[in-house]
């Protein structure tokens, strides 16, 4: 696919020559564990709408893309992040300059790791900062001076995990996707951008059910901000189950990818394993213990890929 110039990067036109696949399939699966408990499981494939804008980082991304407007787009992220490589793609496809700047200033000495390679591979700045530094990121005078340090005073600033009002409101497209198609929307959630904006576009349609996979239940909180950042105030029937993280962000205890493992075997589905597996582990949890009534259709969405 040619790369669009930076003059044409800013509009619409430019994220339409990405050419998303729109709605996302949804896929329904035959899988006995729900089966036996008269329970429909719906596989909602947004790991399909563009190969290197994976699922919920198109719905979140492409409004703050068309917002940036042609300018730089700095992002937060750990050294793994799905979130920096989804924007440091971005960048490239659509000839927009980006910088990430990554938690952890001692990496800054070491190799990269396989994922900010990705990144700096695909035109991304790298600025490295000290975690006491990260965790501050969002206060006012800490952002200037990283923005300084990063030389990237004009740029279009999208928050770690790329949940802002606009990604939150992009991402309400799910939710009206899954209305009249399932009675439960459920998601992982790492910041929560995604379920606040999947719960708006579902209201009226169901309940949204969202499964952290990070300790601390500071969740719902936070996505209540969203969701008053975004729409003005509360919206749509949702709810969090905070039993699924596995022992906290990134940990994939020997059991969960047995599990994973298993349902690609299964459903041919690949399964990403810090949020993913978790997800789908958890509906299945879920079922055995009643949570949902018989004839259901519980829709899990698939929000990304493994990678590599
Ligand atoms: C694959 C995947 N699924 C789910 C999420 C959670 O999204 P959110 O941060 O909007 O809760 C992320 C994080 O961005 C992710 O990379």
């Amino acid at each position: 696919m040619a790369p669009v110039t930076s003059s044409d990067a800013s509009g619409p036109d430019a994220l339409t020559g990405l050419r998303p696949r729109l709605p996302s399939p949804l896929r329904e699966v035959v899988d006995g564990r729900f089966e036996r408990h008269g329970i429909r499981l719906l596989l909602k494939r947004d790991d399909l709408i563009h190969p290197e804008l994976v699922g919920n980082k198109w719905r979140k991304l492409a409004p703050n893309l068309a917002a940036a407007d042609g300018r730089t787009v700095l992002t937060f992220g750990g050294a793994y992040s799905n979130h920096l490589r989804a924007t440091a793609a971005a960048g490239r496809l659509l000839g927009l300059r980006t910088v990430g700047v990554v938690r952890g200033e001692e990496l800054a000495g070491r190799p990269l790791n396989p994922s900010l390679a990705r990144c700096a591979a695909d035109g991304m700045r790298l600025h490295f900062v000290p975690r006491s530094v990260y965790r501050r990121r969002t206060d006012p005078d800490t952002l200037g001076e990283v923005l300084r340090a990063a030389e990237a005073g004009d740029a279009y600033v999208v928050p770690e995990g790329g949940s802002n009002a606009a990604a939150v409101r992009g991402c309400q497209d799910l939710g009206r996707e899954l209305a009249g198609e399932a009675d439960v929307a459920a998601v992982a959630c790492g910041t929560g951008g995604t379920l606040a904006g999947l719960a708006a576009g579902f209201a009226g349609a169901g309940r949204s059910l969202g499964i952290p996979v990070l300790r601390g239940g500071f969740l719902t909180g936070e996505i209540r901000a969203l969701q008053t950042e975004a729409f003005g105030g509360p919206r749509g029937d949702w709810s969090l189950d905070e039993r699924f993280h596995a022992g906290g962000f990134a940990r994939v205890p020997a059991a969960l990818e047995v599990f994973a493992a298993d349902f690609e075997q299964r459903h041919g589905v690949p399964v990403e394993r810090i949020y993913v597996a978790k997800l789908l582990h958890a509906l299945v949890t879920l079922v055995e213990e009643g949570a949902f009534p018989r004839g259901s259709a519980v829709a899990a969405v698939i929000t990304g890929r493994p990678f590599p």
